[in-house]
């Protein structure tokens, strides 16, 4: 690290810089908000699941330029967002309202109005990206319902959206940089550092051999937010070069670990359906900008949902320690219940998709929740498959997660299809060792029988969806 150790940092909240001194950097941005009296930003559940917290973050966009991007303030500890720009619900309105909230106004968008504050920051950065959709509020919950009146406030803006030239934001974004500067602050008995070189990266790891790593925080926020867990010292990898690139050859797709997957999903739409699908599906807008695939992986959770795409996929894991770096196949990396095979020190660099020689393939995700978006996996799953010029399977993969300790392909079930013609008989004679390959748990989300079945019959479900219809070469683009 070139920069040295500080007692301090900045954040610029609502255009006004703040010199934070001695303060924990895990303490969350909500805390600090509410403590220091901005107590428009509401707490909700204060896990990233109702977005009463939401407030708008300066950040580079998939087109390498600054952004608002709405963000989980409950979520995000203090130290990520030293010497970076915040925009709360006391600093969208001026002297007058902002068209957003004008909109709330005069559509009644607003009852009880505890979400509120939540809603106009998530529809203040969907408009500056001119994205007002419900996507953009699908981070939000509203316990009066007030949904219908707050789509036509999207709706209304969007019909009316006037000529921003003027518009202080919109100026703002034009000249400000979402750069991230290197970070090395000790505060409260704790460390925050936020390297740009993976070297210095290893580095502190050999330094801090308990350290936590932390990308996004969406998963880890949890823990410091919920269970309060004490971090003594945190790398973060946000600004770290080699782990935000993004190839697309006609090989193969390198995704750095610590590209946000709201990249992933802009970057490289059309290229892997499943991935496609599946990041549909993932949790909601605010906590995409900010989730990498590093964390998804690194997280080892049995219901992360991008492991079982990855797996389909035939992903490999790029891994760097200060001893020397390696190269493993995804299926060889997770090891038992939220155990990987990452050895202290060591992180993970990229994820690796080889891209298909075959003309006749095909793949699809499903996953299974209780409620469409926002909402963690019962069963996930994600098929893939080869097809000679008479149909016959020339290669299997069917990965899942929510079905052991470990996100887990059905290898025997592989074996079984290869040879065999895609068909109806096929999928039958097939189904009943799908539904014995794995000893699912009871869960509160659902019993151990219905994720057997869902094993099976999600296989089957792709067979109807894509069996009978006409294939579709998989177009290679670079
Ligand atoms: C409301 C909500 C909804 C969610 N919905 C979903 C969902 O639908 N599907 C789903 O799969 N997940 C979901 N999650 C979980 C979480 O968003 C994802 O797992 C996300 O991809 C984590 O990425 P992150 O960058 O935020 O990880 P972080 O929280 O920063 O890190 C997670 C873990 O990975 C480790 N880590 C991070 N990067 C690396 C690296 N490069 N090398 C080694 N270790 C690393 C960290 O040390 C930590 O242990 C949800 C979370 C919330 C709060
Ligand atoms: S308080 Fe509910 S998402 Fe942050
Ligand atoms: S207006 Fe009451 S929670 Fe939304």
């Amino acid at each position: 690290m070139t920069s040295a150790l500080q007692n301090h940092f900045t954040i610029v909240i609502n255009g006004a810089t703040v010199r934070l001194k001695d303060v924990s950097p895990t303490m969350t941005l909500l805390h600090y908000l509410r403590q220091s009296g901005r107590i428009g930003t509401k707490e909700g559940c204060g896990d990233g699941d109702c977005g009463a917290c939401t407030v708008a973050i300066v950040a580079q966009g998939s087109d390498g330029k600054p952004h608002y991007q709405a963000m989980n303030s409950c979520l995000i500890p203090l130290g990520a967002v030293a010497g970076r720009e915040i925009v709360t619900v006391e600093g969208v309105s001026r002297d007058r309202l902002h068209p957003v909230q004008t909109a709330m106004v005069t559509t009644g968008g607003s009852q009880c109005g505890y979400c509120t504050p939540g809603f106009v920051m998530s529809l203040f950065a969907a408009y500056y990206d001119r994205a007002l959709n419900d996507a953009c509020v699908e981070g939000n919950l509203c316990r009066c319902t007030g949904y219908l009146a707050i789509r036509r406030a999207a709706q209304e803006v969007v019909e009316n959206q006037p000529d921003d030239s003027d518009d202080r934001f919109h100026q703002h974004l034009q000249t400000t940089s979402a750069d991230l500067s290197e970070i090395s602050y000790n505060g409260n008995d704790q460390w925050f550092y936020r390297p740009t070189r993976l070297q210095d990266v290893l580095t502190l790891m050999e330094q801090y051999p308990d350290a936590t790593l932390i990308a996004g925080g969406t998963d880890l926020g949890l823990e410091i937010s919920y269970h309060r867990q004490h971090c003594e010292v945190m790398i973060s990898l946000e600004a770290v070069t080699e782990l935000k690139t993004l190839e697309n050859t006609l090989e193969f797709v390198e995704i750095g670990a610590a590209v946000p997957l709201i990249h992933v999903e802009e970057t490289l739409r059309g290229v892997f359906p499943s991935l496609d699908e599946m990041l549909h599906w993932f949790a909601a807008r605010q906590i995409r900008t900010r989730a990498t695939i590093g964390g998804n992986i690194g997280t080892a959770s049995p219901i992360g949902d991008l492991p079982p795409v990855l797996l389909s996929l035939d992903a490999e894991l790029k891994l760097a320690h200060s001893m020397g770096d390696r190269t493993i196949p995804l299926s060889d990396f997770f090891k038992g219940y939220r155990q990987t095979d990452l050895q202290p020190g060591e992180v993970i660099v990229s994820v690796k998709i080889p891209k298909s020689a075959s003309t006749r393939r095909l793949s699809q995700a499903y996953k299974i929740g209780k409620r469409g978006t926002d909402d963690i996996s019962i069963v996930a799953a994600a098929f893939v498959i080869d097809l000679d010029e008479d149909d016959r399977i020339l290669h299997a993969r069917l990965a899942y997660g929510g079905v052991a300790a470990i996100p887990i392909r059905a290898i025997a079930v592989e074996q079984m299809l290869i040879g065999k013609f895609w068909n109806h008989e096929t999928i039958q004679h097939v189904k009943p060792a799908l539904k014995q390959a794995f000893t699912p748990l009871t869960d509160l989300r659902g019993s151990a029988d219905y994720r057997s079945l869902l094993v099976a019959n999600l296989f089957e479900k792709f067979f109807v969806e894509f069996g009978e219809a006409p294939i579709q070469a998989l177009e290679v683009t670079a």
